[in-house]
């Protein structure tokens, strides 16, 4: 098939790109060319931006694609401009939306939570997922607009830094690497899934061509879920080093610096496992099997290349906050 990413080096959009590869599919990336990473040899890239309307609907008419995979439509404007692009035109339609397009106001936590969910977007984000998605699937029940949505958890891998749960910016890696302690919200054993691209994109790449996948959503995620606190301990793993973990309940943590914390209020505050049993149904070729620590390993790697692991010494908020949580007992005996 000739398939085009709008998007393409991003996280997600490069494990994606290989899995189309492998399969012997004709790839074609749209984007601004932008991203510090060069593409994969001998792939078409058509340069634009995607909000430029006009000119992005004018360049795709003037294409002709067997399917497309938009990484990059995050409101009800990217998913129309998507459908004057592309309606009729394709064989297949794949939308990127996000897990926080679910659930009642937050916080929330739950287990085994289906694309039949409730939808709830509690930030702007997930309420123009919302949004796009509901577009889509109109255009699929009006016309049979072949689209299938995707929603992914947390993925990792090359193209974006490695997060924790408390937030903030790759300093953490430096942290860690300095034999530093790190923070950790609650007791670190909230639940959350943790899926590489690399698995991500065989996702992705594997629904093309089934008619099952069209009109469907599909949660995508690691089957098993893991602590925080695990995924903590695999990310010093990769660096071979030991993590050393102090807990502070994220009240106290949002009380301090809300801004900095305030990603604690959402998804990564509360244990959150999607279930992805309808994706493992029709796509049985998904079996995320790439050890976590690897694909950590190889994140790690891009975030050196492109010097996005900043200096923890530049910022003692960290240190300060866990000096006065080791020495609350002795203020209060
Ligand atoms: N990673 C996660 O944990 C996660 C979880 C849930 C959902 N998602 C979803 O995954 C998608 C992001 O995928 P990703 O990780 O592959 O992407 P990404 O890392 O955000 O990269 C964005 C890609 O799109 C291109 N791009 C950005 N703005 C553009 C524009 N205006 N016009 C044309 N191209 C543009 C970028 O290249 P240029 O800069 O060169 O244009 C790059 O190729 C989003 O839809 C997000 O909601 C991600």
């Amino acid at each position: 098939m000739k398939v085009l990413i709008i998007g393409g080096t991003g996280n997600i959009s490069r494990g994606i790109v290989a899995a189309l590869l492998n399969r012997n599919h004709e790839v074609v990336m749209f984007n601004r060319g932008q991203h510090p990473d060069p593409p994969p040899p001998d792939i078409q890239i058509i340069h634009g931006d995607r909000r430029d309307r006009d000119a992005f609907e004018s360049r795709m008419h003037s294409e002709k694609f067997d399917a497309v995979i938009d990484m990059i439509s995050y409101n009800a404007d990217d998913a129309t401009s998507a459908l004057r692009a592309f309606r009729g035109r394709v064989d297949a339609f794949i939308h990127c939306s996000t897990v926080m397009t679910y659930g009642p106001p937050f916080p929330f936590s739950g287990v085994n939570i289906p694309e039949t969910a409730p939808l709830n977007g509690t930030s702007d984000y997930g309420r123009g997922k919302i949004a796009a998605d509901k577009l889509l699937l109109e255009a699929h029940a009006e016309d049979g607009f072949p689209v299938t949505i995707f929603k992914p958890s947390y993925t990792h891998g090359p193209g974006m830094q490695v997060h924790r749960q408390v937030g903030g910016d790759g300093s953490w890696i430096d942290r860690l690497r300095k034999g530093k302690p790190i923070l950790s919200a609650g007791d670190g054993l909230n639940y959350f899934q943790f899926l590489s691209s690399r698995d991500a994109g065989v996702g992705f790449a594997e629904a093309l061509g089934r008619s099952e996948c069209l009109g469907q959503v599909y949660n995508i995620v690691h089957p098993q879920a893991r602590t925080w606190d695990e995924w903590h301990h695999t990310v010093a793993q990769a660096l071979g080093v030991e993590a050393e973990i102090v807990h502070v309940p994220q009240e106290t943590l949002i009380a301090i610096a809300s801004e900095r914390f305030q990603g604690l209020r959402g998804n990564f505050g509360h244990t959150q496992i999607y279930t992805g049993t309808k994706l493992a149904g029709d796509i049985p070729e998904f079996q995320p099997e790439t050890p976590p620590v690897e694909s950590v390993a190889d994140n790690i790697a891009w975030m050196d290349k492109h010097n996005r692991v900043p200096d923890s010494d530049a910022d003692d908020l960290e240190d300060r906050i866990i000096e006065a949580v080791r020495n609350l007992p002795n203020h209060l005996h």
